[in-house]
């Protein structure tokens, strides 16, 4: 009898299966939750497994239920800038590479997407980003100290478009509350959107949230900032004739 050869597993395909375990407790009953993502089942291409399979020592952390230690992570003490949702990287790659001073913190759930990161901060040999591949509320909520970070970036996030997915938008107030307990104060938010009616409602969220002071001139929004280079997601907008709309805010 011929021996059947097994397809050998590896730790991306095993990132791919992992990503959304803590939909169940610890008992192993199911928990509804409302997330912010569908969890695409895009494959991971040989670049990008290799990436994950070669580098996550490198790149990687992984959900934990105690606080990260930046310090120790980064071997420095400068400021963390954390962005949820950074798609395949390039934009946060970008940035990670023109502010040498800063280390970033990538959190993303589609696991192409994170691999294309890793693959690409290994090719721009950067030092000052880690990637992480989990839910970034479960991350913000249990991983990550309050009073740690830097900043926060919110790019193009899942608008949501329909009125009875809203709810599913991370944009909420709670989120925000969230956010502001992990900022050191003096942090900012920086979030961006092509989604007019989601830009609002970002505005009014920021806006009614006390300790949050809008750098805007106009008390809007600002005209899109040199330093965030284009997303992937802003490009496709572009090309549709999507406008942009940029908010930044520091916590006090
Ligand atoms: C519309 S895409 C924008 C990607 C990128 N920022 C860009 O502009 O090209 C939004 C991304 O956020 C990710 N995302 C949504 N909710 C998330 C969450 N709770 N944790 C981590 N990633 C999330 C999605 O997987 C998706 O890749």
């Amino acid at each position: 009898m011929s021996e059947v050869t097994q397809p050998q597993t590896t730790f991306a395909d095993q990132k791919r299966k992992t990503v959304e375990t803590a939909e169940f407790t610890a008992d192993g009953r199911y928990m509804r939750k409302v997330r912010s993502f569908v969890l695409r089942t895009g494959r991971l291409s040989e670049y990008q497994k290799n990436a994950m399979n070669n580098y996550w020592a490198d790149f990687g952390l992984e959900y934990q239920d105690t606080p990260f230690d930046f310090n120790a992570i980064y071997g420095n003490d400068n400021p963390v800038v954390l962005e949820i949702g950074f798609g395949m990287g390039t934009s946060l790659v970008e940035m990670a590479k023109n502010n040498p001073q800063r280390n970033y913190l990538g959190i993303e759930v589609h696991t192409p997407g994170v691999g294309a990161c890793v693959a690409l901060a290994v090719q721009e040999k950067i030092t000052n980003l880690r990637v992480i591949c989990h839910d970034a509320m479960e991350i913000l909520r249990d991983s990550i100290a309050d009073n740690s970070l830097g900043g926060l970036q919110l790019f193009f996030p899942d608008p949501w478009q329909k009125s009875k997915h809203h709810k599913r938008r991370i944009v909420q107030p709670e989120f925000i509350r969230l956010i502001q307990q992990k900022l050191k104060c003096g942090g900012f938010i920086h979030m961006a959107t092509d989604w007019q009616n989601y830009a609002e409602h970002m505005l009014e969220t920021l806006q009614n949230s006390a300790g949050l002071a809008n750098q805007s001139p106009t008390g809007d929004y600002i005209p899109r900032p040199d330093f965030r280079p284009l997303t992937k997601f802003e490009q496709r907008g572009q090309k549709l004739g999507h406008g942009v709309w940029d908010l930044y805010f520091i916590y006090r």
